[in-house]
């Protein structure tokens, strides 16, 4: 089984994510239903380490907090793009989350992650095809901002990859306290 951690978004806040999704040829979207900001990528687990790190996950004390979107990027660039994605504002209660998630997955055995930590939620996603307006989509949507919202819990997810699109279960949900 495929794990990662991650914010579900509301209905309402996909909706305005999908509104982004458009005026862009050669892009492919992600379908709105699998919007999500990745905590932490975990990868293939067998049922005793899902069990550890769901042990893990349950353990972690953490404030909600609001989550704000803050304007549109990408990964990689021209014949190397990976990824469109809506940005996330980076704020102190966001990290703490993300760093307790850390520490809690590599105690539960999974190997440590030394990627830094670029909140964001992936719109769109390329295997090195160019798509030729990504500037002016970059200028038109570089002040989106979306409605901010009151992350209460994150979610440990499984995935599954089949020929043309991903399936995302929630198979966990933990809550949060009230900030
Ligand atoms: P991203 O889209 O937010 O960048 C579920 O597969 C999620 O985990 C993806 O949405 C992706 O996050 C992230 N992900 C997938 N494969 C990954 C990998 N090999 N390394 C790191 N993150 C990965």
């Amino acid at each position: 089984m495929r794990l990662f951690v991650a914010i579900a978004l509301p209905e309402t806040i996909r909706w305005q994510l999908r509104l982004l999704c458009g005026g862009l040829p050669g892009a492919r979207w992600v379908p709105p239903e699998n919007f999500h900001l990745t905590l932490r990528f975990i990868g293939e687990v067998d049922g005793a380490e899902f069990h550890d790190i769901d042990a893990a996950l349950a353990g972690i004390r953490a404030p909600g907090f609001t989550m704000s979107f803050a304007g549109v990027g990408h990964f990689g660039s021209g014949a190397k793009l990976r990824s469109i994605w809506a940005g996330v504002d980076k704020q102190p209660a966001l990290t703490h989350l993300r760093d307790k998630i850390e520490s809690a997955v590599v105690r539960a055995g999974a190997e440590p992650n030394g990627q830094k930590f670029h909140p964001h939620v992936t719109l769109a996603r390329s295997k090195g095809e160019l798509v030729p307006k990504l500037g002016d989509f970059l200028v038109q949507h570089s002040l989106f901002r979306g409605q901010p919202f009151e992350v209460t819990h994150f979610t440990l997810f499984s995935s599954f990859l089949n020929h043309t699109a991903a399936i995302y279960t929630p198979e966990r949900s933990y809550e949060l306290s009230r900030a």
